[in-house]
Formats: structure tokens, sequence, C-alpha cells
């Protein structure tokens, strides 16, 4: 282990192009604030730094949706990202945007240095290009028909329907989404970096001296480094973004990866004179906090870059984690299936610890994990309420009743067994929790916190100090003394350890026990003498409130709602363009010759496992029978199908999907709900009779 000297914290720059939702706070922002308050805590030298990420072509693509320029869509978008960072006490050094000068200069030189040093491979190549928009198109900006599954709404890099791997190449009437133009190739020129030549040096960096990164983590990186490393182009044909700073570059901008994490350098800049010392210097620990679609960007092509340029140091983790689903379904922007951390401020307003608990209790560190409102109510009631808030009330409660409002004294020759195993089970928990922040595993951390103060309740419960109070045995009032100086002292700890995880609640104990910060550095984890006999304390206030059954449901309400809303505006959009949009363009009578249409009909039907769109056909197409993989399924059941004679492109080349071979495709047609119908003659005819 190294002995460093200070903490980078950096936090994917989130894009500018739409607010934060829950799976963002909880994949990148929560850990790393609970991160940077621990070691913060720990008095450790900490600089934890983010920022707008105010490139790339989803904003440019907004903007023009919009019919606004790109920098209104950032100004919007940073505004209310920053708000939401703020409420929700995510504690940045700072909080900048990549639209900064200081970012412009720092990136523009990142990339002239590399290119001084001979690095880039400058090529031509040919790309699509909406002749209309007047821009290339990137591949998830072209649309068409599905080759597998004749999903009309295939992306050029992906079906979501039958969930193929495509190129734009592949799509049957390739169109732009920007306008109805089809794409055309253009030539255009490039800069290249060559990570084929870093793949040695991060096979030995990546796979042999970090391999106590998470399983997740190192198994991305391992794949990417097996398969084979290519040269990656590094700028783009834009007016939106850093200028290439070269004299022949005209219309030309730094790739937005290639620019965004030098956002993490500039935004150090921005917030120290001192920033090199962050980031020239070995002894600094560089931990880049991230989700899982950032893996290759953060673990291959910065570390690469860092390593070309030669000044600055390299991340010594990388704790990225998986996605997190939303009442079963992935988040969708597009189908606004997300529940939005804006929206949440205002609906559970005073709340916000509340969420950091949920989605840190739920992160999804090791694989994709669900959030539902039923477990957020769950947990707000039954732990935050029922445990840790009951823990503390209780004690606030008892201690001005049987106290007198001071903390008691404790009286040592009284103590037993049940005292002194509640105070080893604050020094463990202390010890646990921080054993389990340093390795990030921030979930284990939260439940040990819990789980104190379960044991705190355990204790009250076994003490009865309430039946005490009665009755004139000599010793009962020390007994009392004992039990609520304990718990005083567990109320201490939990201020302690909260604080990372819960900040607004720990501030609420430090007014209650009239303390101040000071008290929640983590030297103080464990101790058992936080707070001085004879201190009077104010009365407890409500750390948490009860959820209502009526305020969940209005949020499962608002979600589904938001998705039927989002899906007719969808639906809308679609059907109120011009007809022409989605009209193809014409073709000769041999292209529509070369198809061999037959009537079938459909002997069986069965799911394709682990593919929810997916029906396996068998299909009677006269002289032989054929076997179809149709993205189908969520149309029709399997068993209302059979017997159904469909239209099949018979000589459609065969085609594997999920391991099967599918031979053929049937014809579909789609009405304005998006439902598909069977296209079949009027009544039954012989199977493969041809369609002409
Ligand atoms: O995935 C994203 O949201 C990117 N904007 C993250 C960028 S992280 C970094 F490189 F700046
Ligand atoms: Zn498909």
């Amino acid at each position: 282990m190294k002995d460093y000297k200070r903490i980078l914290i950096t936090a994917a720059l989130p894009y500018a192009n739409g607010p934060v939702h829950i799976g963002h706070m909880a994949g990148v922002y929560i850990p790393a604030d609970i991160y940077a308050r621990y070691q913060r805590a720990q008095k450790r030298d900490v600089k934890f730094v983010c920022g707008s990420d105010e490139h790339g072509v989803p904003i440019t693509i907004r903007a023009m949706k919009e019919g606004v320029s790109p920098q209104q869509i950032v100004d919007k978008y940073h505004a209310i990202i920053k708000n939401s960072f703020e409420q929700m006490g995510i504690s940045f050094d700072i909080y900048s945007r990549t639209s900064n000068k200081v970012h412009h200069e720092t990136a523009s030189d990142f990339f002239k240095t590399l290119y001084d040093k001979g690095l880039f491979e400058e090529k031509e190549t040919e790309q699509f290009y909406d002749e209309k928009a007047k821009v290339f198109l990137a591949d998830r900006y072209i649309m068409g028909t599905c080759p597998v599954c004749s999903n009309p709404r295939a992306y050029g890099d992906q079906c979501e329907n039958c969930g193929s791997t495509l190129s734009p190449e592949m799509l049957i009437s390739p169109h732009s989404t920007l306008s109805d133009a089809v794409p055309v190739k253009k030539k255009t020129k490039h800069w290249y970096f060559p990570l084929q030549n870093y793949e040695a040096w991060l096979k030995e960096w990546i796979l042999e001296e970090h391999k106590e990164w998470k399983p997740n983590v190192y198994g991305q990186c391992k794949s990417w480094l097996d398969n084979g490393l290519q040269p990656r182009a590094m700028t783009r044909d834009s007016n939106w973004g850093i200028k290439v700073p070269l004299p022949d570059a005209e219309g030309k901008v730094l790739y937005v990866w290639f620019d965004a994490p030098i956002g993490y350098i500039s935004a150090t800049k921005e917030l120290t004179p001192d920033w090199s010392k962050y980031w020239c210097r070995e002894d600094t620990k560089l931990i880049h906090f991230i989700g899982k679609d950032n893996i290759v960007f953060h673990c291959i092509i910065f570390p690469s870059m860092l390593k070309a340029h030669g000044n600055f140091v390299l991340p010594d983790n990388v704790p990225a984690n998986e996605f997190l689903n939303i009442e079963g379904d992935k988040v969708s922007t597009s189908r606004n299936w997300a529940v939005w951390v804006n929206e949440y401020l205002q609906d559970f307003k005073g709340c916000e610890d509340v969420l950091r608990y949920v989605l840190c209790s739920n992160a999804p560190e090791t694989k994709d994990n669900d959030f539902t409102w039923k477990d957020f109510q769950e947990k707000n009631n039954s732990e935050l309420v029922a445990v840790f808030g009951n823990f503390v009330n209780r004690a606030f409660v008892l201690m001005h009743k049987l106290c007198g409002g001071k903390v008691p004294p404790l009286h040592s020759n009284l103590t037993d067994e049940t005292d002194k195993a509640l105070m080893e089970n604050m020094q463990q928990a202390a010890l646990h929790v921080q054993r389990s922040i340093e390795e990030y595993k921030f979930r284990d951390a939260l439940f040990e916190v819990i789980d104190l103060a379960r044991k705190g309740n355990k204790y009250l419960q076994e003490k009865e100090p309430w039946k005490k109070s009665s009755g004139d045995v000599p010793d009962n009032q020390k007994l009392i003394d004992n039990c609520l100086h304990l718990c005083l002292q567990l109320t201490a700890n939990l201020a302690i350890l909260i604080n990372p995880f819960l900040p607004k609640t720990a501030g609420k104990m430090l007014h209650m026990m009239k303390v101040v910060d000071k008290m929640l550095d983590w030297e103080n984890a464990g101790k058992i003498k936080l707070l001085s006999v004879g201190y009077s304390l104010r009365p407890p206030e409500l750390l948490f409130r009860k959820m209502e059954d009526t305020e969940i449901s209005l949020q499962v309400e608002k979600l589904r709602s938001g998705l039927v809303s989002a899906e007719n505006r969808k639906q809308h959009a679609e059907r109120v363009e011009p007809l022409a949009l989605s009209m193809k363009p014409p073709i000769q009578y041999d292209d529509f010759g070369k198809l061999d249409l037959r009537i079938g009909t459909i002997l069986s039907a069965q799911k394709v496992e682990k593919a929810d769109k997916l029906l396996r056909l068998e299909i009677d197409l006269g002289l032989e029978k054929r076997t179809i993989v149709s993205g189908i399924a969520q149309h029709f059941k399997p068993e209302e199908i059979i017997n159904k004679q469909v239209v099949v492109v018979a000589n459609l080349a065969p085609r594997k999907m999920r391991g099967i071979e599918s031979n053929g495709m049937i014809l579909m047609a789609e009405d304005q709900e998006g439902k598909l119908h069977f296209v079949k003659p009027e009544s039954a005819i012989n199977a493969g009779a041809p369609v002409t």
C-alpha cells in the first residue's frame, strides 16, 4: 500500500442535456460524497471535483430539437444539476463546467502536447452525413428497419427490440433522425490516438497491478484488453465543442470523451493554484467515481492519454457501480422512466437524507439493482424512523425525563456485561464502518451504522430504565444514569458514523447535543467519552418522519403517467411529422422483384429464453418448414398465434439470434398505438403460395 499524502476524488461529469436522476445519484454522486466526507472527517487532504459535461452530440441534438442554441441548453441544465447536487448535500469542492475558458485552454493544451509529441495519426475516412441538417451522423442518429427482427425503429448501433448489435450499413432503409434525409457517405479527416500502443502497458498496470479493483471493473477492462485495442478518433466534425488547436482543422472539435475527463484537471485548476500538487505528484491518491458505462473511458482511454502526456498521476481506483433500475424496468430518459432528483426535492422537502439513505442502502455496487417506491417507504419507516430515529429520540426523551436534561455520570462499579457489550459494539462498529468505506463498500458500512442503532434499541429494551424510576432501591438512579450515559455516548457515536451518509441528520444531532462540528472528526469514532457529564442537552427534534401510503402511491402514479405521456408524445411526434419523413426513397421494380414473399402458416410458437421480445416460430412454407425468430413476443401470446397465416420474406439470408438460426422474416403492420398486426390473406390459402 502506498503512503498517500492527499486524495483527489472525481465524480463523472454529468451531461448538461437534462436533469440528474436517482440512478446517477446512487451510482456515482452519493458514493463519491460519502467517501469525500469520510476522508475529510479523517482530516486528510481531500479535493472533490466535478462539473457539467457541456459538449458532445446529445447536447447539439437537444438544442436542434428544442430550436435553441447549445449554450442555452447547457446553461439551463447546468443550473438545474448544480442546484440538485447542492440540495442533496453533495459536497464538491468545486462544481465547474466544460464550457469554461480554463477548461478550453487546458484541453487544447493537452491535445497540443500529444500532437507535438507526434502521437496522433491523421486519417481520412468516409462517414455518414445528413445533407439536410448538414451534420455528420453518429450511428445512434441513424434509424431504419432492423434486418433481424424488422423493427422499423432500430438504431444504427443497436436494435432495442431484439438486442442485435448493428452498424448503419446493416439497416434497411436508413434515415437520419434529424431530418428525413437518407445518410450519405462523405469523406472527413480526423486525428486518431493509437490506443493499441498502450495495450501492453495497460495489461500490466490494470491486470497485474490492480487486481484489487472491483470485479465488475476489472472484468470489463480485461475483456477490452483481451479483444485488442484500436486507434480511436479524438476529434469530431461539429461546431460545438473545443476547437481542434491546429491550423487545418476548420469545423473540427475535440471528441467529447477526450475533453470531458480533462475537465477533472481544469476543475482542480479553477479550485486552487495548488492544482498541480494534486495532479502531478505520485503521492496523490486519485479516485474516479463513475457508472459502469464509463469504465472504458476512465480505465483505458483516459489513463492512456495521461500516460502519453506524461505529467499526471493515474487513478488508484475506479470503483464503478452498475445501474439502478426503477420499479423493475431500466431507466429510460426518452420514455421518462426515471425519478428526477429536482422533482424529488420539490415533492419531499426536507427529506434529502432519506433519498441518500435509500440509494446508498440499495446501491448497485456489484450488480444492477432495483429502486421501488414501496421499498423507499419501507426503508424510511422501518429503518430510519423505527430504528435510528427511534433510538435517538428515546435516549433524549428518557434523559430529559429521568436525568434532568443533563448527561448523567457513568458509575463504573455498577457497569455490567450488557453495558460492556454496548461499549464494545461502538468500538467495533467504528472499525467496521471505516474498513468498509475504505474498501468502497458503502452499503455494508451503512448497514453497520443502522445495526449499531438497532443494538441501542435492544439495549434500552433490556435495561428498561423507565421501570427503575419508581421505588426507592438505592442504586436505581445510578443504574438509570449508566444506561442513559451510554445511550447518549452511543448517540454521539451514531452522529459521527452517520455523518458521511446523512450529513443533515448528523447536523441535527449535533444541534441537539449542543456540540460543535469538530466532534464529528473520525478520530472520535468508537470513543465512549464524547459527551461530558453534567452537560445539558436540548430536547430532541424529529430526525425522520413517517412516509404515508398516499404520498408513495402518488409517486408511483406520477412515474407511470410520465411514461404514458412520454410515449404519447413520442407517438404523437411521429404521427404529426409529415408522412414523407418515414417514406422510403423510391426503388426500381427489379429491387422489389428480388424479394421472395410467401404465405406461411405458424405451426408452433415459443418464447426465447432471456429475450423478452422474441418468439421462436416454426412456419409451414408448403414444401418446407422454417424456423423464424421474430420480435413480436410483447404483442402476441404464443398460444394465440398457432395456425395463423402470415407473409414471410422467404429468401432473406439466415441470421443467428440468441443462438437460434432464423430463416426469414414475417411481415407486420403497426397501428397508431404501436401495436403489431399480421399481414395475412383474407381467407386461408395453401402454405407456400407466392405473394406477388
Ligand atoms: O456518461 C456521462 O454522463 C458523461 N458525461 C461522463 C463524463 S465523465 C468524465 F469523463 F468527465
Ligand atoms: Zn431487431
